[in-house]
């Protein structure tokens, strides 16, 4: 009688389910169930009581690869809450350089089918680069858009460009019917670890929670 009861004994039900692996194949399978469950629900908390997932569009220009990363960066982040979103990158045919005119553009991302946009580029000579200027000045209306954007610069100082290549990115956008609601400036050319953090932090926010935050 006692022999019934000890699991290692030989002959045991117990281990006859774990011999045979179906127990621990029923355990990974609870869990399967219940991560899909889960992501079932963030996803519909989401969609349904007032989160929004927006198609969004990252636009970079990025001469050197610098806004291009920290673009990235921000875009496996979106993707991991649900986001669809796809970088794309304004580049130029020719040359172009900080008070470069007639600026021929060789890649000019299309902006309607996005619901959220971030418009990224870096900082030249103390302004906005010459690229995205152009970029922006060539779209037709960015009316309806939830906007942010964000430089990168190699000067530690937002005075240093940052600020005066944001104020750019605010008007231009005005100029086509858009608001920019969250900006972010991130110096070390764009490798400031906590600068792009709060960058991540702060768009992915205004996406996530459909919420504006206040100008920075
Ligand atoms: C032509 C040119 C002008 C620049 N002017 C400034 C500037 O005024 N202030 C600043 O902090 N960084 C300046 N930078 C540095 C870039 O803004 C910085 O390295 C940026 O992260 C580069 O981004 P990218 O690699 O995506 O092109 C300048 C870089 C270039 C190439």
């Amino acid at each position: 009688m006692r022999t019934c009861f000890n699991l290692k004994s030989k002959g045991s039900p117990v281990l006859y389910f774990i011999g045979k692996g179906w127990f621990y194949n029923a355990i990974r399978f609870i869990k399967s169930f219940h991560s899909s469950l889960q992501s079932i629900i963030i996803n519909l908390d989401k969609s349904i009581m007032g989160g929004i997932l927006m198609n969004i569009g990252i636009i970079v220009h990025s001469h050197t690869g610098h806004t291009y990363n920290a673009a990235l960066k921000l875009q496996e982040q979106l993707i991991k809450e649900g986001h669809p979103a796809t970088i794309e990158k304004v580049t130029v045919a020719g040359e172009a350089h900080p008070g470069s005119k007639n600026i021929q553009l060789a890649t000019k991302p299309e902006v309607k089918e996005y619901d959220g946009l971030v418009l990224a580029a870096p900082v030249w000579a103390f302004s906005l680069s010459e690229v995205l200027v152009t970029f922006l000045n060539g779209i037709p209306s960015l009316k309806d858009k939830k906007i942010a954007a964000f430089v990168t610069m190699s000067f530690p100082w937002a005075w240093m460009g940052g600020n005066r290549a944001i104020r750019q990115i605010k008007k231009l956008c005005a100029a086509k019917g858009g608001t920019v609601i969250a900006t972010a400036i991130i110096g070390k050319s764009g490798n400031d670890p906590q600068k792009l953090q709060k960058m991540i932090e702060d768009i992915n926010g205004v996406f996530l929670a459909g919420m504006e935050l206040s100008q920075k």
